[in-house]
């Protein structure tokens, strides 16, 4: 049995070892905001965060998170109070597809809540690691600069 924090709340889950965190959020406890791109490592859209960082959910075995804080992007805000780093989201338009963009903002709201007012190469540098398929990277580091106001 693995227990951890999950947006506020305990959970456990009986489940091996090995299993990918993704897997554990999707598939055992139905929170699918956080989305599967690469499996690797790679493109960021499953990005999550661990005691306030941002992690790669596919590449972190649920065991490497047993008695953590796991933040998804169902925990970020509410319905009725969004995250500003949300508001800024919806201000902009950003998501064309969308299928990264819950990955971008946990990465997003990780790097405010480290760096409040990140110059345009901060953010384009922590950021690098969430690929957009569509390309709305101008839109996203303008919404992070919103955010950060
Ligand atoms: Fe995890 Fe691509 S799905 S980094």
């Amino acid at each position: 049995m693995i227990r951890f924090e999950l947006n506020g709340s305990m959970v456990e889950v009986d489940i091996e070892p090995d299993t990918p965190l993704l897997w554990v959020l999707r598939d055992t406890l139905g929170y699918t905001g956080t989305k599967f791109g690469c499996g690797l490592g790679l493109c960021g859209a499953c990005t999550v965060h661990m005691n306030g960082n941002a992690i790669r959910s596919c590449s972190m075995p649920v065991t490497a998170i047993a008695d953590q804080k796991i933040t998804t992007i169902e925990g970020i805000g509410s319905e009725s109070r969004l995250h500003p780093v949300q508001e800024a989201w919806i201000e902009e338009s950003v998501p064309q597809c969308g299928y990264c963009q819950s990955g971008q903002i946990m990465s997003a709201t990780a790097l405010l809540a480290m760096n409040p007012m990140p110059s345009d190469e901060d953010i384009k540098s922590f950021m690098s690691g969430n690929i957009c398929r569509c390309g709305t990277y101008p839109k996203i580091r303008k919404a992070i600069s919103l955010a950060a106001e």
